[in-house]
């Protein structure tokens, strides 16, 4: 057992030193300096103004995302650059910005390996700023809290008793829906959400109030589309379509609210008829 030990010992040992050989022979890559252009701005500096500011970045040492040369700046370079991030693989939304002047995520946003054009990286636009690359979203999560996501029942005395059931294909009528992580991509690249976020809910909340309104188990249809009548909350929507092209998950927003505007028209004759 010891004999043995002893010449794995060995091996191991022949094997690092061979590693280390070829590392000291190998020549040192050409540097790939890309340059970062970052959107800089902290309120709590007295008299400071929004400005860019220029990091270099030798891609050799980097990983391959946006993301990681943020990360690597905030790391090596400038500890005050200031961005939110988590999961870095497409699933919190935290580390949305603008990049190259569109909305997406920087963990799943590729760096272009062409060193001759710099990145240029601002917030999310038309959002308050909080510090750097964070904007302020309160008025979003507000915003998603209006429209209750939430299953709800007109008889909550079953809650909690039994399974709510649903079919295989009333399930399917969610994917595509249930896969948002409200990252607000969406929301920021949209011209009537730019010129009224405070009174038009915008895509990502939208496309959340209609995944609730479809949802087989949900008893609230009618409450959920008569809460969005008024001309601001749905009606701003003009089918621009930067949404959908701007969603770092693949989801069409657009066409949910299409959606809505339609179940809205057969609402409307059918409150009418009643009358
Ligand atoms: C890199 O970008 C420059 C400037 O846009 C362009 O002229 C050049 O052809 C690009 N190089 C490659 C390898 O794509
Ligand atoms: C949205 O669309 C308009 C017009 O097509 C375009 O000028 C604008 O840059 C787009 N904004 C974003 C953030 O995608
Ligand atoms: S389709 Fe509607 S929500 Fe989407 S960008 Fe256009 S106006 Fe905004
Ligand atoms: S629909 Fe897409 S872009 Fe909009 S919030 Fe959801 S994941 Fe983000
Ligand atoms: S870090 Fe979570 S989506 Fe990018």
């Amino acid at each position: 057992m010891l004999a043995l030990s002893a010449s794995l010992h060995v091996l191991l040992s022949v094997t690092q030193m061979v590693r280390y050989a070829q590392t000291a022979a190998a020549p040192a890559p050409e540097p790939r300096i890309k340059k970062f252009q970052i959107y800089r701005w902290d309120p709590d500096t007295p008299g400071d103004k929004p400005r860019m500011q220029t990091y270099e970045i030798d891609l050799n040492t980097c990983g391959p995302m946006v993301l990681d040369a943020l990360i690597k700046i905030k790391n090596e370079i400038d500890p005050t650059l200031t961005f939110r991030r988590s999961c870095r693989e497409g699933i919190c939304g935290s580390c949305a910005m603008n990049i190259n002047g569109g909305n997406t995520l920087a963990c799943l946003n590729k760096i272009d390996t062409n060193t001759s054009k710099p990145i240029k990286i601002y917030p999310l636009p038309h959002m308050y700023v909080v510090k750097d690359l964070v904007p302020d979203m309160s008025n979003f999560y507000a915003q998603y809290k209006s429209i209750e996501p939430y299953l709800k029942k007109k008889d909550e005395n079953q809650e909690g008793k039994q399974q709510y059931f649903q079919s295989v294909e009333d399930r399917q009528k969610l994917d595509g829906l249930y896969e948002c992580i409200l990252c607000a991509c969406c929301s920021t690249s949209c011209p009537s959400y730019w010129w009224n976020g405070d009174k038009y809910l915008g895509p990502a909340v939208l496309m959340q109030a209609y995944r609730w309104m479809i949802d087989s188990r949900d008893e609230f249809t009618e409450e959920r589309l008569s809460k969005l009548q008024d001309p601001f909350s749905l009606y701003r929507c003009h089918t621009i379509m930067n949404c959908t092209k701007t969603c770092p998950k693949g989801l069409n927003p657009g066409r949910a609210i299409a959606e809505i505007k339609k179940m809205m028209a057969t609402y409307k004759e059918k409150k009418e008829a009643a009358l």
